[in-house]
């Protein structure tokens, strides 16, 4: 047996450089390469890569526009910590295509975006609190960790802590349940002068929202002077070029991006309407109404560069009809693999995304999702990854890119019912 799991558990917490997974020493490889939807670890063993880097490679691996595009710029410096051309075009390229992003700022995270909004409308308001919907990710940040895999299902909007280390988190949170339009408005209706701002990610997870939801959390937001931040670090240019501003037509006042956008280099960016985002001009330092923003790698022009390439490939015919035919095809085939074994579960997601929840009931929030089989989830997500499917069993949502193709899905969903087979006993 290699000696990696050994190495990698000398030289990292768990054996994983970045978190997630929660593999036993068995699972751990070393990646090597990855090219499309394919990745190879340094034993040369093939995957079928499902997570793609956490949705970060929608544009698909060593896409050859963005590795021109990074050898391009990589010897003409690789951070200025300043405005440059690529950052000034990717901006606005953002704004013509985002209503909510009047004006931007760079950072090098998804959870810096968020953390950033966050401030931001705390700064605007005057106001304390932020809710935040349960089971929600909004990024490492102190929002994000809380009410993430909450079981104590304790009474809305009570916070329940998935972290440790984060205790005055509860006095500045709230959280409601996502689909759930009365229970927000109650919570609203009473905290309405400490709340800052509403924090969702617009398509929460894999679960999309019901018909009127996101109007009326916009609505109660503009009643009650609360600053609506859409998280579209999982959305932005996935769902549609325009992210779920274009795809379900609700406008935020602030907005967060990362992941897809920066083609699979380290990117971040957060916008608003142009007075909230005055909050971080530093002409304001020394008075109360400036809010602190600085990002040492924020808008480097390698990043900005990788997403310029990325964006010009989304931008290319059909993009977002193949990738919505491909999730399509993904859910509909597993789905009809559950059928097949007779497995209760159902297939949830939107665009290129999908996951598999052990429930029949409706999985249209956190609650209802998480009356789902994790065991059963877990088990069938890491006998996939054995079979060669590369995914992060801590969870059971699929990413596709632009890379996947017809055959890809058909190779997966031939895994994907002998993996059911194994973890459900029904081979
Ligand atoms: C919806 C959402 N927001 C924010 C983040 C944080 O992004 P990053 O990991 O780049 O900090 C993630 C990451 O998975 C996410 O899914």
């Amino acid at each position: 047996m290699s000696n990696t799991p050994k190495r990698a558990l000398a030289a990292f917490t768990g054996g994983i450089s970045n978190g997630e997974y929660g593999l036993g020493p068995e699972d751990i490889v070393v990646m090597e390469r990855g090219q499309g939807c394919h990745l190879w670890d340094t034993t040369g063993r093939e995957y079928l890569d499902f997570s793609m880097a956490w949705g970060s490679c929608l544009v698909g691996h060593a896409r050859p526009e963005v590795v021109e595009a990074v050898t391009r710029q990589a010897p003409l410096g690789s951070n200025f910590a300043f405005l440059n051309a690529q950052v000034l075009e990717l901006a606005e390229e953002i704004q013509s295509v985002s209503p909510a992003a009047e004006r931007l700022r760079f950072c090098a995270s998804g959870t810096e975006a968020t953390m950033y909004c966050q401030r931001v409308a705390r700064g605007y308001t005057g106001r304390r609190k932020i809710l935040k919907f349960e089971g929600a990710y909004h990024g490492a940040n102190e929002t994000g960790v809380t009410s993430l895999f909450p079981n104590k299902m304790l009474d809305f909007p009570t916070p329940e802590l998935t972290s440790a280390g984060t205790p005055h988190v509860a006095d500045l949170l709230l959280v409601a349940p996502y689909n759930d339009l009365a229970t927000t408005r109650a919570i609203i209706d009473e905290h309405k002068d400490d709340i800052a701002a509403v924090i969702m990610e617009p398509l929460q997870r894999c679960t999309p929202p019901l018909e009127g939801f996101l109007e009326g959390v916009r609505a109660l937001c503009t009643d009650n002077d609360i600053l609506l931040i859409f998280d579209e670090v999982v959305t932005g240019f996935r769902l549609a070029y325009g992210g779920a501003q274009e795809y379900y037509g609700v406008i935020p006042d602030l907005i967060a991006y990362g992941k897809a956008m920066g083609g699979g280099y380290p990117i971040g960016a957060f916008g608003g309407r142009a007075d909230i985002m005055e909050m971080v001009n530093e002409q304001r330092i020394g008075g109360n109404d400036y809010v602190w923003m600085a990002s040492t790698l924020g808008g480097n022009p390698v990043s900005c560069a990788a997403a310029l390439a990325a964006l010009s490939v989304y931008r290319q015919p059909a993009t977002y009809e193949r990738l919505h035919a491909m999730g399509r095809m993904l859910r509909s085939g597993m789905a009809d693999i559950l059928e097949k074994r007779q497995i209760t579960g159902q297939i949830i997601g939107d665009g290129p995304l999908a996951q598999v929840v052990f429930t029949d009931q409706p999985a249209i929030n956190y609650r209802g999702t998480c009356k789902g089989d994790k065991q059963r989830g877990r088990a069938t997500m890491l006998a996939l990854l054995r079979k060669g499917v590369f995914l992060n069993p801590m969870g059971t949502k699929l990413y596709l890119s632009i890379a996947h193709d017809e055959a890809v899905i058909g190779e997966f969903l031939g895994r994907f019912d002998e993996a059911l087979g194994e973890a459900t006993g029904s081979v």
